[in-house]
């Protein structure tokens, strides 16, 4: 599978969240290049869990700067996260039973929802961010 690419036409125009995507980003293509590394060295459900928490806790920033500037469309971009944590907790758990690796499946939905949620939805607020001066 290949792994997930930032480039400059992923940029959100916020250092910040760009910075996080980017960690997000190398931590699922960590999972990309050596799915079975995490049964050697700790639990499958652990490596996905550090994973989601990040992406949880990238989540809850970005929505605090879209709350905290009256972005408009800021209540169905927090939908798509919360769809997020809810596909991928099923999945999780449904990896959790098996430990001979990560799905592919699995690797598949983070790589397509990650790479379309950045490109198409975070997108959507670049513009709008940059004209309140949020940088
Ligand atoms: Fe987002």
């Amino acid at each position: 599978m290949q792994e997930i690419i930032w480039a400059e036409k992923s940029s959100v125009g916020v250092a910040k969240l760009d910075e996080q995507h980017k960690i997000l980003i190398g931590m699922i293509n960590k999972l990309i290049r050596d799915p079975q590394a995490a049964t050697r060295s700790e639990t499958v459900s652990d490596v996905l869990g550090e994973m989601t928490d990040y992406a949880l806790k990238h989540f809850a920033y970005e929505e605090n700067l879209m709350v905290d500037s009256d972005y408009p469309r800021s209540k169905e971009h927090i939908k798509e996260h919360l769809a997020f944590r809810e596909t991928t907790g099923k999945f999780c758990s449904a990896t959790a039973i098996d430990v001979s690796g990560i799905p592919e499946m699995l690797l598949e939905h983070l790589s397509q929802w990650l790479t379309h949620h950045i490109l198409e939805i975070d997108m959507a607020y670049k513009a709008f961010f940059q004209e309140q001066g949020v940088r």
